[in-house]
């Protein structure tokens, strides 16, 4: 593969203002995606994964300015489209084109097919010197749809009179229409019968070979990914976790994370029955609006609490001007001694040891008082943690 960057994305940020009234004290800023960067090599799929709600589509619809970013970069083939101007942006809407998750609402449904894949052709002007510009669309319609395995007769029916899958190759056939370098592919899949998903993502592999055709591939859960990245970035609550090869993240995830995703996808492969234990996430997802600044993982993350016992020695001192990690109940007094993420003074700790707590979690301050970035652990391998060292040599667990 050719390893030039058609994409860089630098920095880029999209927050959407969510204050309410116009008094309010605070703005309110819902931060979709919060200053990411990563690149896409030309000819290379590169898959974006994460829970819903993380700020994939916020990313793909930012890199295409379906969004205007708030901050950042999205330099395509050397040119930063973040500081293009709408007016000179139609060259670079047609070189990047979409393919969206639901092929029912993404089509519209009072236009025949032939006017869904022509549009983006009469929009883009392509056969404007041809002789006969009607009858060189029509035949290139007609050519599209076979490619993408419907037949000419369906070119004068409309959206509703097709199953999700051939709504889809219709998708994919008017992305295709004005020649693109990028695609973004938006969940393309997610919504279709398994059995229909492998034949779309076939195409898409074929297609990409023939055209040498880059892709960004978003999906929310790591399996249907893999097969088709080169490369994966995960994202979590408007950040990336996690940007690796393929095979490298799913080999030796770094991110505590990705390591929670992988564990629950299934393996029927029987080799790796027993590789690890089902990790389940337990913790609240905090809000996207004004986020603090610390680890977005921090409140889920295995990581990021210390179990301190008390031996005797120095408990107080150990938990003493720390954030306990879990709420400790008096069932005597009904009530609690101290909440979870409660700041726990010398006071509070005295209660704890008279009530004969012996152990407690306590938050890992780091985790909860700065942001990690995202930055290169091996060759090519990133991940945004401030312990991956010491979370793979074993000297935190
Ligand atoms: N146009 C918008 N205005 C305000 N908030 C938005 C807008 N679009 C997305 N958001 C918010 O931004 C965050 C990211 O949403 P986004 O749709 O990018 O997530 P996603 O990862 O694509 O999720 P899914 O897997 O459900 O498609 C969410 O909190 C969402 O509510
Ligand atoms: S920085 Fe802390 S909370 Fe975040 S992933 Fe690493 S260990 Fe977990
Ligand atoms: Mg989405």
């Amino acid at each position: 593969m050719d390893k030039k960057p058609l994409l860089e994305v630098r920095n880029l940020k999209k927050y959407f203002d969510k204050t309410r009234g116009l008094f309010a004290k605070e703005k309110k800023f819902l931060h979709a995606v919060d200053d990411i960067s990563f690149d896409i090599y030309k000819g290379e799929t590169f898959g974006l994964v994460g829970e819903s709600g993380c700020g994939k589509s916020t990313t793909g619809r930012t890199i295409v300015k379906l969004y205007e970013p708030t901050d950042g970069q999205i330099i395509f083939d050397g040119v930063d489209l973040a500081s293009v101007p709408e007016k000179e942006m139609l060259p670079y809407r047609r070189k990047i084109q979409m393919i969206f998750q639901d092929p029912y609402a993404s089509l519209n449904a009072r236009m025949t097919v032939t006017d869904i894949i022509a549009e983006g052709i009469v929009t883009h002007k392509l056969y404007k010197d041809h002789d006969n510009p009607e009858k060189a669309i029509q035949d290139r319609i007609y050519e599209l749809l076979e490619s993408v395995g419907l037949k000419k007769e369906h070119a004068s029916r409309y959206p509703h009179e097709f199953s999700g899958g051939q709504r889809q190759r219709i998708g994919i056939a008017r992305a295709l229409a004005v020649n693109p370098d990028l695609i973004i592919c938006d969940e393309p899949i997610s919504a279709l019968d398994v059995s229909i998903q492998a034949q779309v993502v076939n195409m898409l592999e074929d297609f990409q070979k023939e055209f040498g055709l880059t892709y960004l591939f978003i999906a929310h859960d790591l399996s249907m990914v893999k097969y088709i990245s080169d490369r994966i970035g995960v994202m979590y609550l408007g950040k990336l976790m996690e940007v690796a090869t393929s095979d490298e993240l799913y080999e030796t995830p770094l991110h505590p994370y990705t390591k929670a995703l992988l564990s629950s996808i299934p393996l029927p492969d029987p080799e790796h029955e027993d590789k690890g234990k089902r990790i389940v996430l337990q913790g609240d997802v905090p809000s996207p609006i004004n986020p603090k600044d610390r680890c977005r993982f921090a409140t889920r993350c295995n990581y990021s609490k210390i179990l301190v016992e008390n031996d005797g020695s120095d408990f107080k001192q150990q938990i003493v001007g720390k954030y306990a990690r879990e709420t400790v109940i008096d069932h005597e007094r009904h009530h609690a001694i101290v909440e979870e993420n409660q700041y726990i003074t010398e006071e509070i700790a005295d209660m704890i040891i008279d009530f004969g707590v012996d152990k407690i979690y306590i938050n890992r301050s780091k985790c909860f008082s700065e942001e990690p970035k995202l930055e290169e652990y091996k060759k090519d391998h990133f991940t945004a943690c401030h312990f991956t060292k010491e979370i793979e040599e074993g000297t935190i667990k």
